[in-house]
């Protein structure tokens, strides 16, 4: 039987990449002192981290979480490492906000100390992110996926 990836990890993933792909362009962009495409580059990478977190949120609502499918002895390693990529994302969601902020209020003394601390947590976001796709959808068949919504009213 044909196996195609699941449509809706695939765009939320893609979108995880392409923030921290133009988080890197960003970073970039003010190096070479050019702020106003600095700002517009950042505003599109923490659009897509948005877009990212809404496509989640909607599936682990509406469709549930999916789980991992590879043998049983390495399953242990793949949730410690889900863990450290939700815990990652988590303080990037956060950094990400107040870095943003920051840039917003001109506050660059501050912004200046957290835009690469909230950059290099962003790209190990976007790298961990990848490798739990790759784990629970390439290399091994996703298991079973149940929803929250169903798990709470029984049906
Ligand atoms: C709309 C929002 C933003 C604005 C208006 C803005 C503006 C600026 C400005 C004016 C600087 C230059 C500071 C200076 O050299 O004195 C700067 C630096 C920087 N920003 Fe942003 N920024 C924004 C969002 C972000 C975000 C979301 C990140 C990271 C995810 C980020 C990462 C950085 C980095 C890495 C630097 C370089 C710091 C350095 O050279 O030491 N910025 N930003």
């Amino acid at each position: 039987m044909e196996y195609s990836l699941p449509l809706l990890p695939t765009i939320s993933t893609s979108c995880i990449v392409i923030s921290a792909a133009l988080v890197a362009y960003g970073w970039y962009l003010i190096r070479k002192r050019n702020i106003e495409a600095h700002k517009k580059v950042m505003l599109w990478a923490a659009a897509f981290a948005l877009l990212f977190f809404l496509i989640y949120l909607s599936r682990t609502i509406f469709v549930g979480n999916t789980s991992f499918g590879g043998p049983d002895n390495i399953k242990i390693y793949y949730t410690i490492f889900l863990v450290f990529h939700i815990f990652l994302a988590t303080v990037g969601a956060v950094f990400g906000i107040v870095t943003l902020l920051t840039g917003l209020k001109n506050n660059l003394i501050k912004h200046k100390k957290l835009g690469p601390i909230t950059s290099v947590i962003w790209f190990f976001t976007a790298v961990t992110g990848v490798v739990v796709y790759l784990l629970l959808y390439v290399f091994y068949r996703g298991g079973e996926t149940t929803s929250m919504i169903k798990a709470i009213l029984g049906f």
